[in-house]
């Protein structure tokens, strides 16, 4: 494949979470683990990810990277930028990102993000980006799912999951080699295009208070803008989930 030739890709039956087998088999940059079924997917802030059999997409990038921690901030944005770009190469235009990590249509949810530090060597990070999209999800598994979403097939042209995955890995590399040498900066203005919370009223919750106010973009770091009575605040909550092994 153009650009993948050094990457690895398997895919499973099943496991319990695409993230935690690529933590658990031994941690391999340039990894794709993606499965058919999950027992124990997992969504951010401790929530299941809905994983019925063969139905959608689930899968793991391993990456390592010398990028500081700090920066790495905007990274599930830069991952969302590189789906929005697959899927529009696949022809599948208009899904725009939720900050800091939905992939939404028309305001449903059609997939998300899950970053996790697997642990670090000499200073390298360890990083697995783990996206889950759903594609065409039956209604008994979706029986689980509490907010409003989608399957990508609903909105055409009809595309496999294995197009989308290698399209999708494409992108992510481009990605995160450009994420590496020029930061977040690189993506602020195509995250403007695709930014959902532009200009609508948004509520933060962080540590339990509430924070009520408009979205004004992002910063140079990813950071979310919000417009508030006290003028524009940055919000840094949630990016990464800071779990060490
Ligand atoms: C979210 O929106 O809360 C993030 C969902 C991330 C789901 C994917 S599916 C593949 C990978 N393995 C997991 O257990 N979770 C992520």
């Amino acid at each position: 494949q153009r650009g993948l030739s050094d990457w690895q890709c398997e895919v499973l039956l099943l496991t319990d979470s695409t993230n935690e087998q690529l933590k658990g088999e031994g941690f391999r940059h340039k990894k794709l683990l993606a499965a058919e079924y999950q027992s124990a997917g997992r969504g951010r802030r401790g929530r299941q990810w809905v994983s019925p059999l063969a139905s959608n997409l689930y899968w793991s990038t391993g990456w390592q990277t010398q990028m500081p921690v700090q920066q790495l901030g905007g990274l599930s944005l830069v991952v969302g930028l590189a789906i929005i770009n697959a899927l529009g190469n696949l022809g599948i235009k208009g899904v725009q990102l939720k900050w800091p990590n939905d992939i939404r249509y028309q305001g449903k949810k059609l997939g998300g993000i899950l970053i996790e530090l697997s642990g670090d060597v000499a200073g390298a990070l360890q990083v697995i980006i783990g996206v889950g999209l759903n594609m065409q999800m039956g209604a008994t598994a979706a029986k689980q799912i509490e907010q409003q979403w989608m399957n990508l097939n609903e909105i055409g042209p009809e595309i496999s999951r294995q197009q989308l995955l290698t399209e999708a890995t494409i992108e992510l590399s481009r990605a995160l080699e450009l994420f590496e040498l020029q930061g977040f900066e690189a993506f602020r203005d195509a995250w403007q295009e695709v930014d959902e919370c532009y200009g609508q009223k948004v509520t933060i919750l962080q540590q339990n208070q509430e924070l009520k106010g408009i979205g004004a973009g992002v910063d140079a770091t990813g950071a979310l803008l919000l417009q508030t009575g006290k003028g524009i605040m940055p919000i840094y909550a949630g990016e990464v989930s800071l779990r060490f092994r």
